[in-house]
């Protein structure tokens, strides 16, 4: 079944919960955009959560879901407030929702866990989710080991249920590419961030409109929670830090809240500027109905013109 069928949303894109953007409104207007608009548990409290899905609830009346980051302080009562709003469409990052699946099941809610190995992608369609969200660590933010074309190719030759592709798509291109690989669409976080709607300081947006791919890099390999961010300040610090054998607590102490300091403050100094690989792509600040209907568009050409080559 189509990704558009499965969820009732006009384009094969999911928004990511990306912690301290995805808000309410944020993802009422991917929503109201034709993809899924997708608010981030991440950086809000339990009550500031049930805020954010009233305020989503009021501005869109299209599909919208919930990323449940597993490792919240609150997650039991987020577990909870996900069934009494009626929230039809959860995915789960960091870590196991084993726990959860059979109450969640319960209420109608599709699951869409984001996976980074193929082993756990197995373990998650024994629980019966409904589909995994494969992300590559060419991605923006917290990622694993392996690249989009690697992981994806594997994960959907090993599950009988749908694939959706995340990390390093921006184009039309890209989501044929990932598509002939057996995604059914796309995930998608670095692309949105400088939309019009996207609610981060205007120092972010402009330095991922300006940044080139070279500036992309990746700290927290040492700890086991590599992140993908562009180079600043901070993450030079970091990485020096890290190559002197820093403390586990000093180098945790450099990233505490740092993707706020970012988003909130405009502290492109200090701040932690997550983006992804594809990012040197990403260079209009436009609507997101044009960022998502560009991408869509782009790939029916696409397949179009490779479909006539082989012919
Ligand atoms: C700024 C930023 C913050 C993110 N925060 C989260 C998060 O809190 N939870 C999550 O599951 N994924 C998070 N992600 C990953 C996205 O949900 C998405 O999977 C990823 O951005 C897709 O790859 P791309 O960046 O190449 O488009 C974040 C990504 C970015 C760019």
């Amino acid at each position: 079944m189509k990704l558009q069928e499965m969820l009732n949303i006009k384009y094969p894109l999911i928004q990511g919960g990306m912690a301290h953007i995805a808000t309410g409104k944020f993802a009422a207007a991917v929503s109201n955009s034709g993809g899924l608009g997708v608010i981030g548990s991440g950086g809000f409290t339990a009550k500031e959560l049930r805020d954010e899905i009233e305020t989503c609830l009021k501005l869109t009346d299209k599909p919208f879901g919930i990323n449940i980051l597993l490792l919240h302080r609150e997650i039991e009562e987020i577990s909870d407030i996900v069934c009494e709003y009626g929230i039809k469409i959860l995915t789960t990052g960091a870590g196991n929702p084993g726990k959860y699946i059979d109450k969640w099941k319960a209420h109608n809610i599709k699951i869409f866990p984001v996976i980074s190995s193929k082993a756990l992608a197995i373990r998650m369609e024994k629980l019966g989710v409904d589909g995994v969200i494969a992300e590559g660590q060419e991605a923006g933010g917290h990622i694993g080991e392996l690249g989009t074309i690697v992981l994806v190719n594997e994960v959907a030759n090993s599950l009988s249920i749908p694939v959706i592709a995340a990390g390093g798509i921006a184009s039309g291109k890209q989501l044929l590419a990932v598509e002939a690989l057996g995604a059914v669409g796309a995930q998608i976080g670095t692309c949105l961030l400088p939309a019009i709607e996207c609610p981060i300081h205007d120092d972010y947006k402009e330095k991922i409109i300006n940044a080139k791919s070279s500036q992309v890099t990746v700290i927290g390999r040492i700890n086991g929670l590599p992140v993908r961010l562009l180079k600043n300040e901070m993450t030079r610090k970091y990485i020096e830090c890290e190559k002197n054998g820093a403390e586990l607590q000093e180098l945790e102490q450099m990233t505490l809240g740092a993707l706020r300091r970012a988003v909130k403050d405009g502290d492109m100094i200090n701040g932690s500027i997550m983006c992804g690989q594809v990012v040197g792509e990403v260079n209009l600040r436009r609507k997101l109905v044009d960022i998502l209907d560009g991408i869509y568009s782009e790939y029916l050409n696409a397949k179009e013109k490779l479909c006539a080559k082989q012919n």
